[in-house]
């Protein structure tokens, strides 16, 4: 089990990426999170690709990519294409496991890793066998779309299923978690099993956010 840390940019000042980028990394976060929405499956919009693209090599975190689209088939490429280094589609956007399957496969074909995420209404078990697939199961703990909600303790059971799976087939897959991360949820999300936490308005935009990303290691 990984203890890692991916800072969210949604919450960040959007008008000094750069600085904000490099703070975290200076603080040691590991993964620096990018959420990508694109009105439809989410209801906002955010960063768009020329924006992230111009971001990706300022700092040497792992680019993690969390597309929160309908169509992340075609999103996905133009964001291997920005420099990500992980890309995360969600389940509930594609039609079946095998598009799942095969939008995997085009990643890892590009040199680029493979997320896939469900949303807190997505049984766990859909992910029985795409988890022997992809590098990272994201578990999301709110409903996507926009941050500063609150955490929803259901994603903890499907983190402990996870865990299970990934530890009984030894298998090379992260658990990461997204929304309403803080002191106390981590603390929850990592005994339950977790290798790599999303945190965007418990970070961005305080004056402690060093001693605030320690709380959640
Ligand atoms: C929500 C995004 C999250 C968001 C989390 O749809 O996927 O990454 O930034 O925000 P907080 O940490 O504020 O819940
Ligand atoms: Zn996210």
């Amino acid at each position: 089990m990984k203890n890692y840390i991916a800072p969210s940019l949604l919450s960040a000042d959007k008008n000094n990426l750069e600085a904000e980028i490099k703070k975290v990394e200076s603080f040691g976060a590991e993964y620096i999170h990018w959420d990508i929405m694109d009105g439809v499956f989410v209801p906002n919009t955010t960063f768009n690709v020329e924006t992230v693209k111009g971001l990706t090599k300022c700092h040497k975190m792992v680019n993690d990519v969390h597309i929160m689209v309908a169509n992340p088939k075609k999103v996905a490429l133009e964001y291997v294409d920005a420099g990500a280094d992980l890309i995360t589609f969600h389940y509930e956007a594609v039609e079946c496991p095998i598009c799942a399957g095969k939008i995997i496969n085009m990643l890892h074909e590009k040199g680029c890793k493979a997320g896939i995420s469900i949303k807190p209404n997505t049984k766990v078990k859909v992910l029985k066998e795409l988890v022997e697939k992809v590098d990272l199961v994201l578990v999301m703990s709110v409903e996507p779309g926009k941050g500063g909600q609150k955490f929803m303790p259901s994603a903890l059971k499907k983190i402990k299923t996870l865990r299970k799976w990934i530890d009984k087939k030894h298998l090379d897959c992260l658990i990461e978690v997204d929304g309403g991360i803080n002191a106390e949820t981590s603390k929850l999300c990592r005994k339950a099993g977790a290798d790599i936490l999303v945190a965007g308005s418990y970070l961005y935009g305080h004056d402690d956010i060093k001693e605030r990303m320690e709380s959640i290691r």
